[in-house]
């Protein structure tokens, strides 16, 4: 399944940063706004399980969160969505997959990885701004897999066609979802319009 998050306020932090003027500061603070954006709206079907609490008024069968929730940041530019996430979930769990793309070949090669016990079981959410050929989504998801993941949602900003189809196809028990659905890769490999090589922009590199 694949599901475009639209919304007035994901769109307009996304055009900022699509600016090419601008900096990494803003990059940064509009990445980490969408994000928890995104995650309010992709943990609307969270499981919950009951509980009985009690207020200081009387007893109240409630309900909280009834699986562990893992993020998966694709290293290096997955880290700009987990503060954002984490803010609105502070229990989430933390793995790491270090990945990064070929230049020349468009490959993904891995460089990390490392990973909470309990991934089997809870609720895995991989995170990446950009989803060109969909190399490094695949990769990462065929990696939780290999730890026994089930559960698994890949949550980037800005997805090409050609990803969104890489994924489906390798993968089509992963749900998809996305800020916004761009036209095409170009020749380099680059999402169009996009907005440029989202690692360098994070961290100001290149
Ligand atoms: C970028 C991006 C994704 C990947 C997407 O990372 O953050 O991980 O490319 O491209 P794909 O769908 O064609 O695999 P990059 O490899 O540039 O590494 P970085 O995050 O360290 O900049
Ligand atoms: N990786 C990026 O950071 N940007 C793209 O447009 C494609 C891959």
């Amino acid at each position: 399944m694949l599901k475009v998050l639209e919304h007035p306020l994901i769109t307009h932090k996304l055009t900022q940063m699509r600016k090419k003027e601008t900096g990494t500061k803003d990059f940064r603070q509009n990445l980490d706004e969408i994000a928890g954006l995104m995650a309010y709206e992709i943990t609307r079907d969270l499981p919950l399980e009951p509980v009985q609490i009690e207020t200081p008024v009387q007893t109240c069968n409630t309900f909280t969160l009834g699986k562990e929730i893992v993020l998966v940041p694709i290293l290096r530019a997955g880290l700009g969505m987990v503060n954002g996430i984490c803010n609105l979930i502070p229990t989430v769990k933390i793995a790491h997959v270090g990945l990064y793309r070929d230049e020349e070949t468009l490959e993904p090669h891995t460089y990390f990885e490392k990973y909470p016990k309990t991934i089997h079981d809870g609720i895995v959410m991989i995170v990446d701004p950009m989803l060109a050929t969909g190399g490094s989504a695949c990769a990462a998801i065929e990696m939780v897999k290999r730890q026994g993941a089930k559960n698994i949602r890949l949550v980037c900003l800005v997805g090409a066609p050609e990803g969104v189809a890489a994924v489906e196809k390798e993968h089509p028990d992963v749900d998809i979802y996305l800020a916004a659905l761009d036209e095409k890769l170009n020749e380099k490999g680059y999402i169009v319009p996009g907005l440029g090589d989202a690692g360098d922009r994070i961290f100001g590199t290149k």
